[in-house]
């Protein structure tokens, strides 16, 4: 299955999925595309000879037309799954209905809570003993769409957002190609707000909280 990874910085994420290309040959990134030049996730992928382009939304009018311009870099090269990965644009539902329900991100918190940007840091000002990070369908929210797989990790009261960060990316690099690897087997299922996994074990999906990583 080809996927298309929409990126915006170090990419760290994008490097989770490309390692698991390497080793799971079910999935392959097809091509990689950023909305800023600077992004380091462009030299990782430039590395591994995977094409990218760069889409500053800069140079156009508005989120309409930088949209299309994405949707069209992604049938170019044959995309079935879109990942966000650090990706800071939102997204409009003409891009969304070009991708209904292949479109994916990775989220710094436990959705519902702590949705949008600076989520580290507010984790840690709240006082909340868990944190942790969501792979979600995205729809014309912000970070909204039904859940797929989250990772829970403890946050202590003298932790640094440098730290509860490091903590949170370790499993984001785990459960992100985790999802990847479901939605590439069609083991997930969309029912409303909810995502139910295939269990290999049964004809049925099944609810599952840990699908075993
Ligand atoms: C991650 O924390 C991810 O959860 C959020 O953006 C960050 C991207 O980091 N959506 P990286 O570029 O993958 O290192």
């Amino acid at each position: 299955m080809k996927i298309g990874v929409l990126v915006s910085g170090s990419g760290t994420n994008l490097q989770s999925i490309i390692d698991f290309c390497e080793s799971d040959r079910i999935v392959e990134v097809a091509v990689v595309i950023s909305n800023r030049a600077d992004a380091y996730a462009l030299k990782r992928a430039e590395s591994k000879g995977i094409p990218t382009r760069i889409v500053s939304h800069r140079d156009f009018p508005d989120r309409a037309e930088f949209d299309r311009e994405l949707i069209r870099i992604l049938n170019e090269f044959g995309v079935e799954l879109v990942a966000l990965a650090g990706f800071m644009r939102i997204l409009t539902g003409e891009f969304l209905k070009a991708f209904p329900g292949r479109v994916m991100n990775i989220h710094p918190a436990l959705l519902p809570s702590f949705p949008g940007l600076e989520v580290r840091q507010a984790a840690i000002d709240y006082g909340v003993r868990f944190s942790g990070c969501t792979v979600h369908f995205v729809d014309e929210g912000v970070d909204t769409g039904p859940i797929i797989i989250q990772a829970v990790v403890p946050v202590f009261p003298d932790d640094t957002e440098e730290e509860l960060k490091h903590r949170i990316l370790k499993q984001e690099h785990r459960i992100y190609p985790h999802a990847i690897k479901l939605f590439a087997q069609c083991m997930l299922r969309i029912e409303g707000r909810k995502v139910f996994i295939k269990d290999n074990n049964k004809d049925e999906s099944q609810w599952m909280t840990n699908p075993s990583l």
